[in-house]
């Protein structure tokens, strides 16, 4: 029987509660597409009040933990070392187009390193979670990233510089590289989810520059649990902070990561 901690029952239990209310305002936005104002309003209001549960809940059961939330900010807590990272809603876009692919983040963060994770799909009730040292699961079932060895056997995925965001002549080469090498790539436009996807063994590697820590807090653990390997580009550990990202399975992390540094 799987056991899960405390910290993971509370992280769990938060984004089921935050979840219902999701899933009800997704129903509306299917609905709004066609109004003249469209849903842009109405979507910004559920990312917000999805918000609010996680933070009640989460502070009922840790008083004392600080957070740092994607549309909150940084709120401090009287003790410095865990931190709540949390994005309510990961694939903002596709929910205001009525797309169903988008979840809940919520990461647990000891003295800057991820220690526990959540990232639930509502739409598919997949929830995947992981603690240091007790490896990564979806549900009641444990994860392992993807056996494969060979990047043309290989789907990756990854993110696409949009509006502005950092460096989209790089965001080319780097494409044209592992278009060219793999077996195809995906952008489904939830960074949270591409993670926790490479941890379940769907994805091969997932590789994004311009990310922010909450889209990646929870995942970071779940690859890591895994069985997988997440690091900047480089090599580099700093993703919380640079918000560059590069997971892939164990054999595959190296190949990935020398593929993208070549087009540099
Ligand atoms: C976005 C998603 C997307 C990634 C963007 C993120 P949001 O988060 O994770 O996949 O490509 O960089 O900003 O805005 O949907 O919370
Ligand atoms: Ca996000
Ligand atoms: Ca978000």
């Amino acid at each position: 029987m799987i056991v899960r901690s405390a910290a993971i029952n509370v992280m769990t239990a938060a984004a089921r509660k935050a979840a219902r209310g999701l899933l009800r305002d997704f129903g509306e936005v299917e609905q709004l597409q066609v109004s003249k104002k469209g849903p842009g309003d109405f979507v910004s209001a559920a990312d917000h009040r999805v918000e609010k549960v996680l933070r009640q809940e989460l502070k009922k059961a840790r008083p004392e933990y600080g957070f740092l939330l994607e549309e909150g900010g940084v709120v401090e807590g009287i003790d410095r070392h865990n931190v709540w990272i949390i994005d309510p809603l990961d694939g903002t876009t596709n929910f205001l187009h009525g797309i169903p692919h988008f979840a809940i983040s919520i990461g647990l963060v000891r003295d800057g390193e991820p220690i526990a994770g959540v990232v639930y799909q509502p739409l598919t009730d997949e929830m995947f979670w992981a603690e240091k040292g007790q490896g990564s699961f979806v549900n009641e079932r444990r994860l392992r990233v993807s056996a494969r060895r060979r990047l043309d056997e290989s789907v990756i995925a990854t993110g696409i510089p949009h509006h502005g965001r950092p460096e989209p002549e790089l965001f080319l080469k780097q494409l044209a590289r592992v278009m060219d090498a793999t077996a195809g790539i995906r952008r489904f436009g939830s960074a949270a989810l591409d993670l926790a996807y490479v941890a379940a063994g769907r994805y091969e590697g997932f590789w994004e520059i311009g990310l922010k820590p909450w889209d990646i807090a929870a995942g970071i653990i779940l690859v890591r649990e895994a069985g997988g390997y997440v690091s900047e580009i480089d090599g580099g550990h700093d993703m919380l902070s640079s918000g560059n990202v590069l997971a892939a399975n164990d054999h595959l992390h190296l190949p990935l990561g020398s593929l993208l540094r070549s087009s540099i």
